[in-house]
């Protein structure tokens, strides 16, 4: 490793040891359906909304059983407050795998772990080091935070090709695990003093606007439905005056194909 490298790290792990956040639930335990959950739950979802619901799920779903077991109108209940309910049916989807597939016991391989619905490229990743402690390469928008910081500040744009290639020069021998919290909390770091540098990034997504959009309408008539137990359309129609009515139909019919509602009787439910 050159010079530049090895200040690099070393200015990594300073900052972990000083301001690192070690108390995160997630981070103190090794159980790969624990690091699922929690993974899934922080794509797209700020860590401080993340830490409450995490422990309100694994109160009620402490294993992989009991999530497979459970319907999917409980997991969607819980979720609400997180948003991106999809999310919910995919991780319930994967449990069910996990208990029928493997006999409910977790796949130690990348390969398997990225056949389950819901898990890509980073979640198999981040199960592969945070509760096997292996040396994957992994990638997501901290991690980009910290090499584009670092390495690319000059450059207009970055590929996610040039940053692993830097990522795998830099990793350390061993303590992958501690390696890679360590860049996702100096990242996160980063981005809060010196502004999001991911925009630089060829792989770097804007969020859509939330207020008035679809995701807004949708997340907002499953959460009607997670309270009210059934609804009409007539009473959707009353209860989000800001939609309008084709928009409001549209998206029925929608988390109906996704499996995210049933209807019966011209009434709406959770599944
Ligand atoms: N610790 C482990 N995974 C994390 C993530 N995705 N975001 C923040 N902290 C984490």
């Amino acid at each position: 490793m050159n010079r530049k490298k090895q200040q690099f790290v070393k200015t990594v792990w300073e900052y972990y040891s000083t301001y690192g956040r070690h108390n995160l639930p997630w981070r103190k335990t090794r159980n790969p359906y624990r690091i699922l959950v929690s993974e899934v739950m922080l794509q797209q979802t700020q860590v401080e909304r993340v830490i409450p619901k995490y422990r309100e799920f694994l109160k009620l779903f402490p294993t992989v059983q009991r999530l497979a077991a459970a319907p999917l109108s409980d997991v969607l209940r819980v979720w609400q407050g997180l948003g991106y309910n999809r999310r919910a049916k995919f991780l319930w989807q994967a449990g069910q795998e996990i208990v029928s597939l493997y006999h409910g016991t977790f796949p130690r391989e990348a390969l398997n772990l990225r056949t389950l619905p819901g898990v890509g490229t980073y979640t198999a990743g981040a199960i592969m080091a945070f509760a096997y402690n292996q040396s994957v390469l992994l990638i997501e928008t901290n991690i980009r935070q910290v090499f584009i910081h670092h390495f690319f500040s000059k450059n207009e744009t970055v590929s996610d090709d040039a940053i692993l290639q830097l990522i795998e020069k830099t990793l350390p021998e061993s303590d992958w695990r501690e390696w890679y919290y360590a860049l996702m909390d100096y990242g996160s770091f980063l981005k809060q003093r010196y502004g999001n540098m991911n925009r630089k990034s060829t792989h770097y997504r804007k969020q859509t606007t939330f207020a008035g959009s679809d995701r807004q309408l949708r997340g907002a008539i499953i959460k009607l439905l997670s309270e009210k137990n059934v609804i009409t359309t007539a009473e959707l129609q009353s209860l989000l005056p800001n939609f309008a009515t084709e928009r409001i139909v549209t998206q029925l019919f929608c988390l109906q194909v996704e499996g995210l509602l049933c209807k019966n009787n011209e009434r709406y439910q959770l599944p």
